[in-house]
């Protein structure tokens, strides 16, 4: 008898956390921001990004400036995975100023680039800083690697660079992200919220669909197993 109490209370406890836990998580989300917000204050300008803006420095990073786009040395999402050129993402705009005064490779586009486009560049490398970065290629129709891990709970940046010549309708299976055509040789990215650990997800080109990259949301390693 005192065992099924036991166990009609803990359920008891079980259903009203679970009906105050979107609250207290919403709570937490709203001090996080807060927090991070006053940090940023102290330090720099606060971070307040405008989706305009960010279109256009992705434009600017891409492929205009100076006609050739800061991608060319640092990699289309600025990854920094070219070998040319470090990684940029979340730079700010005194940074931006400082490698266009200090790197010789940049000298160039010390004339070329208004205000503007270093504010809007900065606004582009400061939301891509918000997503992890989960980066595969395609060669032949084939993905590569064949499996990508990316953490669970994690707004994640797929980037999908297309090698072939042939255009890719990136077409995911399961995940409530929507296709887009990838162009010949060139990089699309797809973000995706991913879902808790273990669960496997496919993604492929419509072209193309026995050719199959799997999406695995594992734990990483490093990370200490929490809860
Ligand atoms: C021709 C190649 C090239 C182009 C184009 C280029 N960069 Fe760079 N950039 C470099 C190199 C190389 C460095 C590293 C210089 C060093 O460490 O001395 C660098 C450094 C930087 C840094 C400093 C990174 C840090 O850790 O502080 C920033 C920021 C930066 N670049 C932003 C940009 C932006 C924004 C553009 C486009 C407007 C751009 N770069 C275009 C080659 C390039």
């Amino acid at each position: 008898m005192r065992k099924l109490f036991t166990i009609l209370t803990i359920t008891v406890l079980l259903i009203a956390w679970a009906s105050v836990t979107p609250f207290v998580v919403e709570q937490t989300q709203d001090f996080w921001t807060h927090w991070v917000s006053a940090q940023m204050e102290e330090t720099d300008e606060p971070l307040e990004l405008d989706p305009e803006k960010v279109a256009k420095g992705r434009i600017v990073f891409e492929k205009t400036a100076g006609d050739v786009g800061c991608a060319v040395c640092h990699g289309n999402f600025g990854m920094g995975d070219l070998a040319t050129a470090p990684n940029v993402r979340g730079v700010d705009e005194v940074r931006i100023r400082g490698a266009l005064e200090g790197a010789e490779e940049m000298e160039f586009l010390i004339n070329v680039l208004t205000a503007d486009d270093i504010e809007n560049i900065a606004q582009f490398l400061q939301f891509l800083a918000q997503f992890t970065p989960a980066e595969f290629q395609r060669r032949r129709g084939v993905f590569t690697p064949e499996i990508v891990i990316v953490p669970p709970n994690t707004d994640v940046q797929l980037i999908v660079n297309n090698i072939d010549r042939s255009e890719c309708t990136f077409t995911f299976e399961g995940i409530d992200v929507e296709a887009e055509a990838i162009g010949g040789r060139s990089a699309e990215d797809f973000i995706w919220t991913t879902p808790e650990a273990d669960n496997t997800f496919t993604a492929f080109c419509a072209e193309n669909p026995e050719d199959v990259v799997t999406l695995s949301v594992e734990e990483v390693e490093d990370a200490s197993a929490s809860e």
